[in-house]
């Protein structure tokens, strides 16, 4: 199953990076083509916001998505991992967790587990 993760301050890359056994990854920019299904990992910035890049990478690619994974951190309280739950119910996929900044080894482990039950 392949990842395609935006990160912008590298918390998100460094929980993917931990993810066992290691995924294929693909980091986001707008132009970037997926050509199999994957799994959305995507921080929240901004008061709850999908980032832009983000946005435009799920319009050209949103037929291969078949899970989201929101990050975020709890300082933001009700918009904790917002970006995650937004695109889990605009595109109807799951929504496999939600983690803060580059996650706990719980995360780590749960999250692979359900990955490995959509393959
Ligand atoms: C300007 C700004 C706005 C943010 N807004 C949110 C938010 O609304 N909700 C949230 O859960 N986290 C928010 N965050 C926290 C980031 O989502 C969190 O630090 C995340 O781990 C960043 O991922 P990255 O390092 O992969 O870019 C915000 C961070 C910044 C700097």
């Amino acid at each position: 199953m392949l990842i395609a993760y935006y990160s912008l301050t590298g918390n998100t890359r460094r929980f993917v990076a931990r993810l066992v056994p290691p995924a294929d990854r693909l980091e986001i920019s707008a132009h970037k083509r997926a050509t199999e299904p994957f799994v959305l990992v995507t921080p929240t910035y901004n008061f709850g916001n999908v980032p832009a890049t983000v946005e435009r990478f799920i319009d050209n690619n949103a037929g291969y998505m078949v899970g989201v994974i929101g990050a975020g951190n709890r300082n933001w309280g009700d918009n904790f991992a917002k970006a995650g739950r937004i695109i889990a119910q605009q595109y109807d996929v799951p929504l496999l967790g939600m983690i803060e900044l580059a996650g706990t080894e719980e995360d780590v482990k749960t999250i692979t587990e359900r990955m490995r039950e959509l393959e």
